[in-house]
């Protein structure tokens, strides 16, 4: 509600020329080539256009007319631009948010409710850049990446259904350094089949078994890369693997030999960081689950919940959920046994398995945990035919791998605090918080 009281502001200002697609709605007539390409441009037609994953190319107004009155219901629902995260409950912080706000969801209705009329060829925007497929994204930044690790090959077919390739691959990273930022590149043929690939580090124990250090890097498609919040070290380990999990869904064209491949850029071993700092040195990527063992009944539906905690603060600087076809939604609250207080820190309640989005809250932003409290993590199953994306009522439905089986978990990226480092942190927030509520009459 905020933007609408601030552009607000601007329309009363007449002299000002019109802010393309930000304008209350109604007050006189949305057209195509207004304000809906635009909209378009900027929410849809990354996916929407020739070669991508999107079924239908959103880039023209003869294009996207045939679709308006399914345009309507997918962005109503908030299933289109599909980011699952609920608007409101919960921190609404987020980097790279996909959600479009309220008042274009506003504009685009009430242009299909008015017979999607296309306005006057001279108000329409020009093409938008896209970035290159197949280049990093975060190299007009940082450059090229420092270190480069690749999934080792593997055919993809034209066609079929989903399918899942886990290789483990050694790092080649001799010495352990501190991760500035990292981003998983599918290659440019397989550009639209590879729907998501996370990674993660193993390394070996005393027993000489392999196993996980912590998540590398988490790409679903349309994904950028991930830069690490600043005075954190997220380590890569010397001596590791990495062990991938790849979901091909086959787009009509065959890549023999596919690789896709993650990018780690550095810190400078100078700016190493600070071993006397109040402030947090290690962060790690966890995978919390959401209730253990369970069992589904045909026709039936489950809650399941898991509990974790830390003996020490930690800020939460992300969080992925993660659940299959009977999954429905999920929550990630706090529970503080010191005051008796429990909050939702996040929701996803419309969960599509389609999707995976690690949404990774604004800097400042991030919950802080005090040590002792408890992370609840909730999942909601639901078996029944009512659910659209069930394959099959009739199956009782466990914990497992196969698309089929269920999972409730939940990737969280943590910042291990000490105590003074916390204290500091929280202080900020909440004057920051403070200053939030004098200016806007209090959001949360
Ligand atoms: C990240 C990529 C992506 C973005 C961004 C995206 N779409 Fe889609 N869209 C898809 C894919 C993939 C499908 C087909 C599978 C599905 O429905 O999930 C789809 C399907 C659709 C459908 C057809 C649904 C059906 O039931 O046949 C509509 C309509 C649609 N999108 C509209 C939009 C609009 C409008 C936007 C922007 C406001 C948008 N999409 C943004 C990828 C995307």
């Amino acid at each position: 509600m905020r933007k609408t009281n601030l552009l607000g502001l601007f329309s009363a200002m007449a002299l000002v020329p019109a802010i393309a697609g930000a304008q209350e709605p109604a007050d006189h007539e949305i057209t195509y080539a207004g304000e809906v390409s635009r909209i378009i441009q900027d929410n849809c037609q990354i996916c929407h256009q020739p070669g991508q994953i999107g079924p239908m190319s959103f880039t023209s107004y003869e294009e996207v007319r045939p679709w308006a009155p399914l345009i309507r219901l997918k962005v109503l629902e908030r299933e289109m631009p599909p980011y699952q995260y609920d608007s409101d409950i919960g921190v609404q912080e987020l980097k790279n948010d996909w959600r479009m706000s309220d008042e274009d969801i506003d504009t685009l209705v009430a242009w299909v409710d008015a017979g999607s009329p296309f306005g006057n060829q001279e108000d329409l925007p020009g093409p938008k850049q896209y970035p290159v497929v197949g280049e990093w994204r975060l190299a007009e930044e940082l450059g090229q990446p420092d270190h480069v690790i690749q999934s080792t090959k593997w055919d993809v077919p034209g066609k079929g259904q989903d399918m899942w390739w886990e290789p483990e691959v050694d790092t080649g990273i001799t010495e352990s350094r501190c991760i500035k930022a990292v981003e998983t590149l599918p290659s440019a043929a397989a550009h639209g089949s590879t729907h998501h690939a996370n990674s993660h580090f193993m390394v070996e124990d005393e027993e000489g078994e392999w196993v996980t250090y912590g998540r590398l890097s988490e790409y679903a498609y349309g994904k950028l890369g991930e830069k690490v919040p600043e005075g954190a070290c997220r380590t890569a380990p010397a001596n590791s693997k990495v062990g991938w999990s790849i979901h091909y869904y086959p787009d009509g064209n065959a890549v023999p030999d596919d690789q896709v491949s993650v990018g780690i850029w550095y810190y400078d071993e100078e700016d190493q960081f600070d071993e006397t700092a109040a402030y947090p040195q290690d962060l790690r990527l966890y995978m919390l689950d959401g209730g253990g063992d369970y069992l589904i009944p045909p026709h039936g539906t489950l809650m399941t919940q898991g509990f974790h905690s830390f003996d020490h603060p930690v800020r939460i600087d992300s969080w992925q959920p993660h659940l299959h076809l009977r999954g429905v939604a999920m929550s990630m609250e706090v529970f503080d046994p010191a005051t008796g207080q429990r909050e939702v820190l996040s929701q996803a309640s419309n969960w599509n398995a389609g999707w995976n989005h690690s949404h990774t809250y604004e800097d400042g932003f991030q919950p802080l945990i005090p040590a002792g409290s408890t992370i609840i993590l909730t999942s909601w199953f639901d078996n029944t035919a009512a659910n659209p994306r069930n394959p099959d009522p009739d199956q009782w439905v466990g914990a497992g791998q196969r698309t089929t089986d269920e999972m409730s978990h939940a990737w969280i990226a943590v910042t291990h605090l000490d105590d003074e480092g916390y204290e500091k942190m929280l202080a900020e927030k909440q004057e920051r918080e403070q200053r939030t509520v004098a200016t806007v009459g209090g959001v949360r």
